[in-house]
């Protein structure tokens, strides 16, 4: 795969090579950083977040800055011009001519693609909707090849907002090349969609759905928790009904391999004890710090500043 100049949208446009490729790119950068300092010296990064983020805006921006680039861009479109009402299209029309490379977070799933095929700078799916966030999946596996030395043949358990969690949607995708077990654990209203499932089948994936996780514990190594996507709630009262029950702590982990790793994208809300974050198991703030080696790999390819 050709990554200069190419967009970074959904795991569904790689395969495993070019995955691998990403990934061994990172741990160039992770094992040398200072060695890329200058890599995009007079290049402009936009970041433009019309949806709320701390780690995927703030890495991206701290890793235009380690690579010598400048970055400009909103956390929050209240104060652009889409207030005024102009669309989407229109505004990548002009950020496009501001700056060499685009990530963008917005509600609308599609909305990313779309704007590929109007922009001439790459854009980078900062996350759409409840659709896809392949950064955050990099990350993840880039954690998860750390931890164990391998992708291929791990057992998964996905727990929490499955129907909703853009990051479950991409990582599931990308794991299912791996010949990944997959479980998913999830309160009955918030299931993994059918048309995942359905793709996961036909790639081969064995999965299996559950209601809690003594069922499967005792089986994972990764156990990848999610947040209740609670913007993405039609009906608060829903949100009401599932919020209860989906709750991680030290105790709830007895029984779990030793080298069994959690993972979460984070934000964490009521979902998982800070007790557990002294624990073995607990990987997930060395996950959000590998947002860095990780996206500045993203921005060397699509700028052409590495191979
Ligand atoms: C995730 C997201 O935005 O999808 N956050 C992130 O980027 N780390 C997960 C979430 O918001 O729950």
């Amino acid at each position: 795969m050709k990554f200069k100049g190419t967009s970074i949208i959904s795991l569904r446009d790689f395969d495993r090579e070019s995955i691998m490729h990403i990934l061994d790119s990172t741990r160039k950068i992770d094992e040398d950083r200072t060695a890329y300092a200058d890599r995009l010296a007079g290049k402009v990064l936009a970041t433009l977040f019309y949806e709320a983020s701390t780690r995927t805006r703030l890495s991206f921006e701290s890793a235009m800055l380690r690579l010598g680039g400048k970055v400009m861009g909103f956390a929050d479109p209240k104060g652009t011009s889409a207030q005024k009402g102009e669309s989407l299209a229109d505004s990548i029309r002009i950020v496009e001519s501001y700056s060499d490379v685009i990530v963008l977070r917005h509600s609308i799933e599609g909305a990313a693609r779309m704007a590929a095929e109007i922009s001439k700078a790459p854009i980078i799916n900062g996350g759409d909707g409840a659709n896809q966030h392949p950064s955050q999946t990099f990350l993840d596996l880039y954690t998860i090849l750390k931890a164990h030395k391998r992708l291929e043949r791990l057992k998964v358990g996905f727990m929490g907002d499955l129907k909703y969690g853009r990051t479950v949607h991409s990582l599931a995708y990308a794991l299912s090349m791996f010949k990944t077990r997959m479980f998913f654990i999830s309160p009955p209203l918030l299931p993994m969609p059918a048309d995942h499932l359905e793709e996961l089948g036909e790639m081969g994936v064995e999965f299996s759905e559950h209601r809690n996780l003594d069922e499967v514990k005792r089986d994972l190594d990764i156990l990848y928790v999610t947040r209740i996507q609670r913007e993405r709630f039609g009906d608060d009262l829903d949100y009401e009904r599932v919020k209860e029950g989906y709750f991680i702590s030290e105790k709830s982990l007895e029984g779990c391999k030793p080298n069994m790793k959690i993972l979460h994208p984070l934000p964490r809300v009521d979902e998982l004890s800070t007790d557990v974050d002294s624990s073995k198991h607990a990987l997930y703030f060395e996950q959000a710090a590998s947002g860095i080696p990780v996206r500045m790999a993203l921005l060397c390819l699509v700028m052409g500043a590495m191979k």
